[in-house]
């Protein structure tokens, strides 16, 4: 098999050489619909007439890379939507529900990318679309996934950059408990909680923390607060937890790559594959991308001291790459 090799040529056709269980991870952005015109004439996807003509070719080269990625692997797929006839098309997820149909894969997570620089729009009865669904497939429940890895510099940033908690940190919750008509059992299973907490402070795995009363405190509104309400009616208090940047949740921020130095006019976010590459493999781990454009794919995976092998239809971009391949240093800019 051709490892750290852009290859020039239809997906379709390239991926039927690869053998099954090849690869560890497929991480693409498949041109959108009728979005843009790659130059690709007939053989590319996305210009189709019908919605469904695009969507079966997108799932084919879809099956196509869940057949080549090994079991323990993931396939990520980023996907726009569009407007058609003044609605939102829903394209992404039309896809995933077609996708997630078959019991081979499931899908772990839908990362949004939310763009720092969105596009702005004319029409003003449309609030910005600012978001992208990234959808992460396993194929067993055996899947690689590094979490301490993923956006690692916010928890060294957090480490680092924290002031120390101040002495009287919490100190007001244990008068508040003293003197709470909580009974005495309750009071002391609130302080041991309160103290075990501030002790998490203190070891920098939360930020912060705010504690309800019974008695003292306003139960909090709205259907999401149920849970909270029942822990302060039934054991007296509530501890909420603040994990700040140190969570990881599926959401991802990150600016849209401008065409100023890539002149390929749909580039996805290199910090972001990056970190969807530590998530998701080890080095030396080949990392496939069959839509590889001006190869964002390839060049995270070779900073990241993983394999590539990219497949685009368009020689211009495969040149592109080549060249950025060469010459693009490591980026590793942080959104905090
Ligand atoms: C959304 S762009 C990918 C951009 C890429 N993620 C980047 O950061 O540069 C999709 C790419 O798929 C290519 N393409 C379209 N149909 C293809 C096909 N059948 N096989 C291979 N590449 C194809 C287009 O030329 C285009 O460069």
């Amino acid at each position: 098999m051709k490892i750290n090799q852009i290859i020039t040529g239809n997906c379709l056709e390239v991926l039927a050489e690869l053998e099954d269980n090849s690869v560890d991870v497929t991480i693409t952005s498949p041109p959108y619909f009728q979005q843009r015109n790659y130059g690709n004439g007939l053989k590319g996807i996305g210009n189709e007439q019908d919605e469904s003509e695009y969507l079966e070719k997108l799932l084919r080269i879809f099956w196509e890379t869940v057949r080549v990625t090994k079991d323990t692997g993931t396939i990520v797929f980023n996907l726009g939507d569009k407007y058609i006839n003044g609605g939102l098309s829903l394209l992404p997820y039309k896809f995933a529900i077609e996708a997630t149909k078959n019991k081979e894969i499931f899908l772990i997570n839908q990362i949004t990318w939310s763009k720092l620089n969105p596009t702005p729009r004319q029409d003003k009865r449309k609030l910005i679309q600012a978001t992208e669904p990234f959808f992460v497939f396993a194929k067993s429940k055996n899947y690689h996934f590094d979490l301490d890895n993923y956006l690692k510099h916010f928890d060294d940033l957090a480490k680092n950059s924290r002031k120390k908690p101040s002495e009287k940190l919490g100190k007001r919750y244990f008068d508040l408990i003293d003197n709470s008509g909580l009974t005495e059992i309750e009071k002391q299973k609130a302080r041991a909680e309160l103290k075990d907490t501030i002790q998490a402070v203190f070891r920098r795995e939360i930020d912060s923390f705010r504690m309800k009363i019974r008695g003292i405190h306003k139960l909090a509104y709205g259907g999401q607060a149920g849970g909270r309400n029942n822990q302060i009616k039934n054991q007296g208090y509530s501890i909420i937890k603040i994990h700040g940047k140190k969570m990881k949740k599926d959401i991802v921020e990150s600016p849209v790559e401008t065409t100023k130095n890539n002149s390929h006019p749909a580039v996805y976010p290199l910090y972001i594959i990056q970190e969807l590459i530590k998530l998701l493999s080890k080095p030396d781990d080949i990392i496939l991308d069959p839509f590889s454009g001006s190869g964002t794919t390839c060049l995270a995976a070779q900073n990241l001291s993983r394999n590539y092998i990219g497949i685009e239809i368009n020689t211009e971009y495969v040149k592109l790459s080549k060249e950025r391949l060469q010459k693009e240093a490591f980026n590793h800019e942080l959104f905090v």
